[in-house]
């Protein structure tokens, strides 16, 4: 399904000025802007698109207005990218090689935190406040709690709770922010606030499970990245815990996960462990749950059309083969 093609005229002509936005910023240093580009061109901007339809809650905003903190978000997100490619050691990206594989760690470290100082320079000169500052610091904190979460547990394999605390941190908290900033700004009143931030971190929740059972179920030539990243990282997720307790080989695939230099073949063979499993299935149903829940927490202030889009938006989180 193409994502794109399921957002309203008005959210598309909103992203072709994005995306003129975003490059018009990264390319300001020459080297630098030859470096960024490619990292921020391709990816689905999920999270700005978020926060634009949040934002449209209110029928008079300003896009120009609201324009230079969408951008900061989707910086901050390819940041973190690809801050997380160096941790990871990953060679390609939204189709594209890494920063890192392209030219090498000291450069990436450098791009990433390049995009994270431009993103905080549009937010001080869009002056929006102490309130969207504080939630942008805490989300990239809590960014940088999930990775070093995940870093110090690599290689082994957490409880259910350990799990789902990582995934907030990584991920849910960020669309939730995405949600809260553009309900504050259209102005939304405190309840349809929380609850925009609810439907978002249920979005985030599901997100993330689909996006773990993609590093295992996923077409490498649609996801841009290779097929069992996550195992090779010693990254345990959702899709290994299942098949872990429900396996008739679990003592074998225990032993593949836990292992620091897996090869090729025994990534094969782990995966082969858990497809035979019911790990997807498992997992569908656990996302679909989270989706549910995003829905029902819509607010009824918003409107219909709004509501729409953030249904489809939950529609294609679930049903995503990238
Ligand atoms: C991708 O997860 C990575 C993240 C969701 C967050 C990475 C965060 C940091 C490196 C810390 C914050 C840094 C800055 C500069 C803001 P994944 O590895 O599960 O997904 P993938 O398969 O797409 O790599
Ligand atoms: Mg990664």
């Amino acid at each position: 399904m193409d994502f794109i093609s399921t957002l309203d005229e008005l959210t598309s002509n909103d992203l072709i000025k994005l995306n003129e936005f975003i490059e018009l910023t990264v390319k300001d240093e020459p080297f630098i802007g030859e470096v960024c580009l490619p990292l921020v061109r391709g990816g689905k901007r999920l999270r700005p698109i978020l926060f634009f339809l949040c934002a449209k809650s209110d029928k008079n905003y300003s896009f120009e207005k609201i324009m230079p903190l969408a951008t900061a978000i989707e910086l901050i997100h390819t940041a973190s990218l690809v801050h997380d490619d160096i941790l990871d050691s990953s060679n390609m990206r939204r189709g594209e090689i890494t920063a890192n594989a392209k030219y090498g760690p000291q450069i990436a470290v450098l791009a990433g935190d390049y995009l994270f100082a431009k993103a905080f320079q549009l937010v001080s000169e869009g002056s929006y406040g102490d309130k969207v500052s504080l939630i942008l610091s805490k989300l990239v904190k809590n960014l940088c709690i999930g990775e070093i979460t995940q870093d110090r547990s690599l290689f082994t394999v957490p409880s259910m709770t350990e799990y789902y605390e990582r995934i907030c941190l990584k991920t849910a908290i960020f669309l939730s922010s995405c949600c809260e900033l553009g309900a504050i700004a259209a102005n939304l009143n405190k309840a349809d606030t929380k609850s925009l931030a609810e439907y978002g971190l249920n979005l985030g929740l599901a997100f993330q499970i689909v996006d773990d059972l993609l590093d295992f179920f996923g077409d490498p030539s649609a996801t841009g990245k290779s097929l069992g990243g996550d195992l090779k990282s010693g990254v345990i997720t959702l899709p290994v815990i299942r098949a872990l307790s429900m396996s008739n080989e679990s003592d074998t695939l225990l032993n593949l996960v836990t292992k620091s230099n897996i090869s090729d073949s025994e990534v094969a063979n782990a995966i082969n462990i858990i497809k035979q499993s019911d790990s997807e299935y498992y997992c569908k149903m656990r996302a679909n749950a989270h989706i549910d829940s995003a829905m029902v927490n819509l607010p009824n202030a918003i409107d219909s059309s709004i509501k729409l889009v953030l249904l489809q938006i939950a529609d294609f989180v679930i049903n995503r083969t990238w």
